[in-house]
């Protein structure tokens, strides 16, 4: 049944056909990433099946279940949902601080369920640069904004600590603040220099967890642009993740994440230029005029119908319904319809 259902939907969806195709015939945790079915190498960040259960003495929690995520490099994007949907969770293992319990997890071509230790700590350091809602705690009060910056960097090696330091903190709009202790800055500002802190090493991937849990909506939008800057100029990589679903209009495409699993996806109708050019009418747009709504139909060929559509079509959860192909079209019928 479930192979009829994967077959009908791959002759509305082509394009997922050769994907599915592949995982029967392909190994699904082969050596060679290049093997990895739907794996290209414009891929930053791929996981396929990805789980992560936290076991404690006697609960488990199933925190990732068979999660499924594509980010292209150069992508600005968020990911939302509530609390406890595993957004954390997923930051973690992407940014190394954790591993996976199982699945695909591939970062910049590297395959994150099968790195050593020592190999986990270089990723760390390389790739990904991390920003919190209360970054406050990582930095040091009574130093300058501009050592606190500069002190990973020499920790990393780097002789150009110092010019890098400036440069940074220059870009996060904090020239005039860099000499001023920590416990000078506002709340805002010290979130910033969280920023430049975390792009010390030259990060290819920024993530953003909560980035501005923490601040009012003036600093915010402060941060988003920063964090655009930052994409459009230097090519990196930002994943913010957020339970606040007006990150939509900073970012070009949001996924949303609900129990362990990704579901429907924003995707912005405008490019970023063109919404700038009329940013000054920008100021109250409803989230549907500027992102259309996707629902992604997953690896396995499942696709989730937005509750919405299904209390609109009065179809309760838990029941079955009739699918039929007309004129091109996928029409779902309910028990009742069907009889007519
Ligand atoms: N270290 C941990 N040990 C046990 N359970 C955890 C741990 N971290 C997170 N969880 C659980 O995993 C689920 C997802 O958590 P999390 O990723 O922090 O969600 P979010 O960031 O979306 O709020 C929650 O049910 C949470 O209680
Ligand atoms: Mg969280």
């Amino acid at each position: 049944m479930i192979k009829k259902i994967k077959s009908f939907f791959n002759t509305v969806f082509k394009k997922h056909k050769t994907d599915s195709d592949e995982m029967e015939t392909k190994n699904f945790y082969g050596q060679d990433e290049s093997e990895i079915p739907g794996y290209t190498p414009d891929h930053i960040i791929f996981c396929d099946g990805l789980v992560k259960i936290y076991k404690s003495k006697d609960t488990e929690v199933v925190a990732l279940q068979g999660l499924e995520l594509e980010i292209k490099k150069g992508e600005m994007m968020a990911i939302i949902g509530n609390s406890g949907s595993g957004k954390s969770t997923l930051m973690n293992l992407i940014g190394g601080l954790d591993v996976p319990s199982a699945g695909t997890l591939i970062v910049d071509g590297e395959n994150l369920l099968r790195m050593k230790k020592s190999e986990l700590l270089r990723y760390k350091k390389e790739k990904v640069g991390f920003v919190w809602q209360n970054n406050a705690r990582n930095l040091i009060p009574y130093l300058p904004a501009i050592h606190n910056v500069e002190i990973p960097m020499i920790l990393a090696g780097r002789k150009d600590a110092k010019k890098r330091a400036a440069e940074l903190l220059d870009l996060m709009g904090l020239k005039d603040r860099m000499k001023n202790r920590l416990s000078q800055l506002s709340g805002g500002e010290q979130q910033r220099v969280a920023i430049a802190i975390a792009m010390a090493n030259d990060p290819k991937i920024l993530l953003a967890d909560e980035p501005t849990g923490a601040v009012d909506t003036a600093t915010a939008a402060l941060i988003y642009n920063i964090f655009r800057k930052l994409n459009t100029e230097y090519g990196v990589t930002i994943i913010i993740v957020t339970h606040d679903r007006a990150i939509s209009k900073n970012v070009d495409r949001v996924v949303t994440i609900e129990d362990g699993r990704t579901g429907s996806e924003y995707i912005k109708k405008k490019s970023y230029k063109e919404q700038i050019m009329e940013l000054d009418r920008m100021t109250g747009v409803e989230e549907s005029e500027t992102h259309e709504e996707m629902i992604v139909v997953d690896r396995q060929g499942r696709l989730k119908i937005p509750e919405e559509y299904l209390e609109l079509a009065k179809i309760p959860n838990n029941s079955k319904v009739r699918i039929k192909m007309e004129e091109e079209k996928i029409v779902i019928y309910t028990e009742e319809k069907d009889e007519e």
